[in-house]
């Protein structure tokens, strides 16, 4: 796949790039990415001290002259109604949106699904409705308007034994967003009745990974609806070094980012929609789908 040609750069500082959860890990690394190869960038996070405190961090590399901050929960409708506004006010238009912010509260090995409701609310929800807030926003130019959500292979369909669910989702010319919300309540009714380990939920942190099930599934929904304008593409970015994984992985959050960097900013004559890509350290990046 010719994602890093480095003939291929055609991106500017007019090109503005909005990064969720941006204040450590992921997305924090992928802000420095774009900071490094000269867009403009948007670092936000929910705690707005947190996001300050990644600003210094930028700013003692160097790397904080075309980065701005804003807080942003997205799963908070005033802080992304406050966002909008901000963005408004400053950009008026943008061209790339990563959504990497998510939660999981599981650590290696735990199951639990005490906060199934937060995971599915922020992963999901909150992704998809910061997303359709932003859309209007979008420069809409051919071969460049890019969304990238940061996804997990956690939630590839072929984790879900469920062959009702799996019917539904795996129908990805007439999936629809009521379906994939129908999928989650019903997902959420059997946490609540206590029978989701039973019904062929995937069985790895599995609110997390209906969440990014889910999130995938929303991507194709949306690849389809804006085929032309929008790309829309997920990406996993592997097992990596953050505080979601306690700091194991094998690799970094840079190097994570790199390949991230390197799927948004594809050439515009090679650029991909609906696609999942994952990150392979033997063998680059694969896409599928
Ligand atoms: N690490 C891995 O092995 C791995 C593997 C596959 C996929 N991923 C995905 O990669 C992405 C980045 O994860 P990471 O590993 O970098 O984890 P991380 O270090 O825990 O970072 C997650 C970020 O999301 C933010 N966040 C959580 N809820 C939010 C909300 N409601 N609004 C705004 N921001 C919110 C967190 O903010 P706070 O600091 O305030 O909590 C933090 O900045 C996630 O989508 C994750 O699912 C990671």
């Amino acid at each position: 796949m010719p994602i890093s040609d480095p003939t291929a750069k055609w991106w500017s500082e007019d090109t503005v790039a909005i990064v969720t959860g941006a204040n450590k890990g992921i997305g924090y690394a992928l802000v420095k990415r774009f900071a490094k190869l000269g867009l403009t960038v948007v670092l936000t996070a929910r705690d707005r001290s947190k996001g300050l405190d990644a600003m210094d961090s930028l700013k003692v590399l160097g790397l904080d002259h075309n980065v701005y901050f804003c807080q942003l929960d997205i799963s908070d409708r005033a802080s992304i109604s406050s966002f909008v506004s901000w963005f408004r006010a400053r950009f008026e238009l943008f061209d790339i949106l990563v959504n990497n912010a998510a939660v999981c509260f599981n650590t290696m090995g735990q199951n639990s699904i005490d906060h199934a409701d937060t995971v599915i609310n922020t992963n999901y929800y909150g992704s998809k409705q910061f997303t359709e807030a932003m859309l209007p926003l979008f420069r809409r130019s051919a071969f460049i308007t890019r969304i990238l959500n940061i996804s997990s292979r956690l939630g590839t369909l072929d984790k879900l034994k469920n062959t009702e669910m799996k019917t539904i989702l795996g129908n990805i010319e007439r999936l629809s967003e009521d379906q994939i919300e129908m999928v989650l309540h019903v997902f959420l009714q059997d946490v609540a009745e206590d029978r989701w380990k039973k019904v062929g939920w995937p069985e790895i942190w599995t609110d997390y990974s209906v969440s990014k099930l889910a999130l995938n599934a929303y991507s194709q929904v949306l690849a389809r609806k804006y085929k032309d304008m929008v790309s829309v593409n997920c990406f996993c970015p592997g097992f990596t070094q953050t505080s979601m994984t306690n700091g194991k992985g094998n690799h970094s959050a840079d190097d994570a980012a790199e390949m991230a960097a390197a799927i948004t900013l594809l050439p515009p004559h090679h650029l991909t929609t609906g696609k999942f890509y994952t990150a392979s350290t033997t063998s680059g990046l694969i896409s599928k789908l």
